[in-house]
């Protein structure tokens, strides 16, 4: 007899969720919606007062189900002792969400000649690097675990917030483009290195989404960015928010190492 078909499946999420970038944008949306869908969640941000807030929030509705941890993606004690912590309270990891992101902006957006060299490294260090050492640690936990108990479940699943410009050349965004060729290279390596672990990695490239990150830009970059999406709007947090849901839970089960593009259309140009 043929194994249930996922398509039958709800979407629920069971298990624990570590968030990074949690406090905001695209992080907050994950962490509100997996707490819907039955997760307990750490909440981790460098921003403690908006991941604490969080956490209160949805405790409020669902009691105990969520953690606030602060964390700097770019400190590797930090980021080990943040996985620790959320196994110390939740015993287990089963999804990781890498959201932490600087979204450079406004007048920091240089063309590469005039990028200054500390703006270049500080982007690295938190969005590629940060990238790195927070699957370093998740994969450490996750293959410590059993697959959970119920059909097409994986052991870990991790997904991590690249970009579109991880697919193309920006212009003025030189040093986020670096770090988002970077993330997109590391999850397509892990989802490699841990499919025989039944491990997932999924490297998420949204398009343009209004979030508190992504405000302040000035007018002619927005518009040369606005320019470029077929769909000729920005998303709203909703739309990646439940491309995540849907990769992290059974139903993309044989889903690793690909790029989980929601972008209005923009990748087909
Ligand atoms: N919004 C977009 O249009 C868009 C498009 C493509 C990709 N992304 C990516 O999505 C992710 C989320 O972006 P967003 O728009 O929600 O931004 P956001 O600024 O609203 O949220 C980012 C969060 O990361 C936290 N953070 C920053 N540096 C940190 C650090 N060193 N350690 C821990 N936390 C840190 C911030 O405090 C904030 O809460 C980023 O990686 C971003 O590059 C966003």
């Amino acid at each position: 007899m043929a194994a249930l078909s996922s398509a039958t499946l709800k979407l629920e999420l069971p298990g624990v969720a570590f968030i990074t970038g949690g406090a905001s944008g695209l992080g907050r949306g994950v962490a509100l919606a997996f707490a819907e869908l039955g997760a307990r969640l750490a909440i981790c941000d460098i921003n403690i007062k908006g991941a604490e807030e969080l956490a209160a929030t949805i405790n409020a509705k669902f009691p105990e189900r969520a953690i606030a941890i602060r964390i700097d993606v770019s400190n590797e004690e930090q980021v080990a002792s943040a996985v620790e912590a959320t196994v110390t309270r939740f015993g287990r990891l089963d999804y990781a969400i890498n959201s932490a992101g600087l979204v450079v902006a406004g007048d920091a957006v240089e063309l590469i000649k005039d990028t200054a060299t500390s703006d270049y490294e500080r982007t690295q260090s938190v969005d590629a690097k940060g990238i790195f050492l927070c699957m370093k640690y998740q994969i450490r936990q996750m293959l410590k675990q059993d697959v959970p108990n119920y059909p097409q479940a994986s052991r870990g699943v991790i997904v991590n917030l690249a970009s579109r410009a991880s697919l193309e050349g920006v212009p003025r965004f030189g040093a986020y483009c670096a770090a988002k060729h970077a993330v997109l290279g590391l999850s397509r390596v892990a989802a490699v290195e841990h499919a025989p672990d039944n491990i997932r990695v999924i490297a998420c490239c949204p398009g343009l989404v209004r979030t508190p990150g992504h405000v302040g830009a000035a007018k002619e970059v927005d518009d040369m960015l606005l320019s470029k999406m077929p769909m000729g709007r920005w998303g709203i947090p909703d739309e990646i928010t439940d491309g995540i849901t849907f990769a992290c839970s059974t139903m993309a089960s044989f889903m690793s190492g690909n790029t989980l593009k929601i972008d209005g259309g923009m990748a087909a140009c």
